[in-house]
């Protein structure tokens, strides 16, 4: 293995994203929990994972799955005990990996301490730590801001006859961050993790922490399609990326960077030009915004390569870059693209440069599993019920044998499995050479093992059709990407230079060994991977 500058574990790594209601339940309640992450954590080590990230495990009246906290500094009952979690943690760092825990700074549960205060009158000294705004005249919202979860962002309140802001649930009631006493608040949160020894957070919708000071009207969204969600129709100008976010992801970074290499991730949906402003003056921001560009992304081609050649080139400098593919609020990336793509975007996501995120179960090519209407148990699905808006389809559980409910509760699960899990699973792919589960271990070995692949330079090589090609490299040494985004046959035909060398990695292990030199034909749905002489 190369070694030519020093990364920190966040830049060479891999995360792997744990929906832990999902993950492994060891209680036979039906929902995963943190003995159940715990038994699981060899299973990551030798997938190759260097950080786990787990989703919210705080107590929570689970309005929004745990996205909805009532207490920030312990553990729910229903994951286990605060005990368990500093075992967690050992047993993670005992393997050489990291743990990221879920940091929810935005909004908090309506049932926290903090928000049953502020509700309680309006001269309480919390009243401000909300957003909290009279009625216009006549009797309705302060502003037209909508509920990302559907219908207004506003709820009325009764008793002290006031309106509060909820950017999703009328559960999950936002925090009014521009109040200093909030400020200091969350960062000791922070800081009671990171105490601990916790590697780091994942902070939930960074991009919606501080609103305009003066509430003023979102602007109509013209591109609006009746297919949407709701919260669609207005373009959310004033209710999120606000200049002053920076200022307060800029506190949360000094928090973090007060420990050694801990890490700040920011869960942001925004175009490239807006995501890269959260890396913060001369990086003082989130040192990954969560690049969400190969989940929202048309997967083809052109709109990729123009994308990835876009996000490189608006990194500021020093901004490292990060992918990711998958997460428990998207469809899973084969249902999205089919199971044979799937394998192209693994591809992808494992070679291009920048930090990969994957979701649980998306090694084994776990789907998006079809719940039944009076199943559904996500607020997004529920309330929007027209839309198809449920992401329980992507939380199912995760897929580990062929016993009783996948291995993964020896009781009623709390979603459904899918017919199919007594082939897809990881014992059953863990032995079959061809399968995808392998397929991820062997190029998720390839990238840990390779500089080049891991920390090297990235140059675009060529768009052509449905190929992409692309090259990553050292000093030492080179690798050459080809992947084919259609199901159909097609050759590249490198034009000012001739590529040579040998294929070391594909989407089908036969062609590996096979030299390559001029024009590079691929199958349908083939990704391979050239070392460069
Ligand atoms: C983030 C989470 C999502 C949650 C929402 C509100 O987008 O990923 O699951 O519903 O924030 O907290
Ligand atoms: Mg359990």
């Amino acid at each position: 293995m190369e070694q030519e500058q020093k990364y920190l574990w966040w830049q060479s790594g891999i995360i792997y994203q744990v929906y832990p209601r999902s993950f492994q339940d060891s209680d036979g309640d039906g929902v995963g929990d943190l003995k159940g992450i715990i038994g699981r954590l060899d299973y990551l080590k030798w997938l190759g994972i260097t950080a786990v990230w787990v989703s919210p495990i705080f107590p929570s009246p689970m309005a929004d799955f745990g996205y909805d906290i009532s207490d920030y500094c312990d553990i729910h009952p229903l994951f286990g005990s605060i005990d368990d979690f500093d075992e967690l943690l050992q047993e993670v760092h005992k393997r050489d990996m990291k743990l990221i825990l879920d940091l929810v700074p935005n909004h908090t549960s309506n049932q926290h301490p903090w928000f049953l205060e502020s509700r309680s009158s309006r001269d309480n000294p919390k009243r401000d730590w909300y957003i909290w705004h009279n009625a216009k005249e006549d009797g309705s919202e302060p502003n037209n801001w909508l509920s990302v979860f559907g219908g207004s962002g506003w709820e009325w309140d009764e008793q002290t006859q006031q309106y509060y802001y909820h950017a999703f649930l009328k559960e999950q009631p936002d925090l009014n961050w521009r109040n200093p006493e909030v400020q200091q608040a969350m960062l000791d949160v922070m800081r009671f993790w990171l105490d601990k020894g916790v590697d780091g957070f994942r902070v939930d919708v960074m991009w919606h922490m501080i609103k305009d000071k003066n509430l003023r009207d979102n602007p109509a969204n013209p591109d609006y399609q009746s297919h949407q969600s709701t919260y669609e129709q207005l373009i959310p100008a004033f209710s999120t990326d606000q200049p002053e976010v920076h200022d307060i992801v800029a506190k949360m970074r000094k928090v973090t960077d007060a420990y050694d290499e801990r890490v700040l991730i920011g869960e942001i949906y925004l175009p490239v030009h807006r995501l890269v402003t959260y890396y913060g003056q001369d990086n003082n921001g989130t040192h990954l915004p969560f690049n969400f560009m190969l989940i929202t992304m048309d997967w083809n081609a052109r709109t990729i390569s123009t994308n990835v050649d876009e996000y490189e080139g608006a990194l500021p400098e020093g901004g490292w870059p990060n992918w990711v593919i998958g997460n428990h609020d998207q469809p899973r990336i084969t249902s999205r693209i089919g199971q044979s793509q799937a394998k192209v975007a693994a591809m992808l996501l494992l070679t291009l440069r920048g930090t990969p995120t994957l979701y649980y179960g998306d090694e084994l090519g776990m789907r998006d599993v079809p719940i039944p209407p009076d199943k559904i148990q996500d607020p997004q699905g529920l309330n929007m019920p027209d839309k198809d808006l449920s992401r329980d389809p992507a939380r199912t559980p995760m897929q580990w044998d062929n016993s009783a409910n996948a291995g993964f509760t020896s009781g009623e699960p709390w979603l459904p499995l899918p017919g199919n899990y007594k082939r897809v699973n990881v014992e059953v792919q863990k032995e079959d050479a061809y399968s995808m589960l392998s397929y991820y271990r062997r190029l998720i070995t390839l990238r840990q093992q390779e500089a080049a692949l891991n920390v090297g330079d990235y140059a675009p090589v060529i768009t052509d059709g449905p190929l992409l090609a692309y090259i990553r490299k050292t000093e030492r040494k080179q690798f050459l990407v080809v992947l084919n985004l259609s199901h159909k046959p097609c050759t590249l035909k490198p034009k000012h230079q001739t590529y040579k060398g040998k294929i070391i990695f594909a989407t089908d292990p036969e062609r590996e060994g096979e030299p390559v030199a001029g024009n590079i034909s691929l199958y349908g749905d083939e990704g391979i991977l050239v070392e460069l002489a």
